[in-house]
């Protein structure tokens, strides 16, 4: 069995929490660290865009599917069995990663049995891989649903606003009461237009086991403008050198560890 390192990655909306999780991925493939599952986990879905994938098949829309057949079943196959199929139905396979894309829960059935097996589930596939990155909703409330398993890190992103930041420090003490297993708390302020542009001190002040930055990016902003992958962004890329910096230095503190 693997021992996998799994991100996740949650912030308000629109302060970059998909773009922070497709660099991640990019970093993780260049520095061919290891086996990848990405789970959209945003009802919204959009990294299989930024990641430059097209995908069939959400969970969610095949949920409903599921609820219908699973009463019909032939004798010789268990619901169990049945839900796992579909599920890797769902499991979108690239060259670099796998990617599995929640979508939104249709219809208002009580999905709660099929639901236990999902999440067993997923908890098994994650056995498969050295990192899962998982890109969150916004809102904390849907962290705790995904898995059963512990994060080893998880980056509360916002924007560089003094409001934003202290949004940021509450998702993080939202995420302590619901004592969700998280090892590190981590903070990145995206889209920083220079530095001493925000203040560091407040933002230290939240309680994060670490603060990180990325600068504005013009070139995400058009590759995400044109729909193109992030993962073909140049190695010079302001935003992907401090993703990958940033990676690095949450490894190598975990290790530390
Ligand atoms: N570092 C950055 N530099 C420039 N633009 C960015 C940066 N990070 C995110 N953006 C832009 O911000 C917008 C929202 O980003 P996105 O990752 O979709 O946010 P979220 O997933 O939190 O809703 C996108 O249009 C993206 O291009
Ligand atoms: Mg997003």
């Amino acid at each position: 069995m693997i021992l996998t390192f799994i991100i996740g990655v949650t912030g308000k909306g629109g302060v970059g929490k998909t773009t922070v999780s497709a660099l991640l991925i990019k970093a993780i493939i260049e520095k061919k660290l290891g086996v990848i599952l990405a789970v959209d986990a945003d009802p919204n879905y959009n990294l299989n865009q930024k990641l430059g994938v097209v995908i069939e098949n959400t969970i969610g829309s095949l949920r409903e599917d599921i609820v219908k057949a699973v009463d019909s079943l032939p004798q010789s196959m268990s619901k169990h069995d049945y839900v796992e199929y579909q599920v890797r139905m769902a499991l979108t396979e690239s060259e670099n990663f796998d990617l599995l894309v929640m979508g939104r829960q249709e219809g208002p059935g009580c999905y709660c049995y099929i639901n236990n097996i999902l999440r067993s589930y997923v908890d098994t596939l994650t056995d498969n891989y050295d990192f899962i990155v998982i890109d969150n909703e916004a809102g904390m409330e849907h962290l705790s649903r995904r898995t059963t398993k512990a994060m080893d890190v998880l980056i509360v992103v916002s924007d560089a606003s003094k409001i934003g930041i202290e949004t940021a420090g509450r998702i993080k003490k939202l995420a302590e009461a619901m004592e969700l297993k998280i090892g590190k708390y981590v903070l990145i302020v995206n889209r920083v237009i220079g530095e001493g542009t925000i203040d560091s001190n407040f933002a230290d002040e939240q309680g994060f086991d670490a603060v990180y930055i990325i600068f504005g990016d013009t070139e995400v902003e058009s590759y995400n403008a044109q729909g193109k992958s992030l993962l073909l962004l140049p190695k010079k890329s302001n935003a992907a050198t401090g993703v990958e910096a940033i990676l690095g230095k949450i490894l190598e503190d975990n290790k530390n560890e």
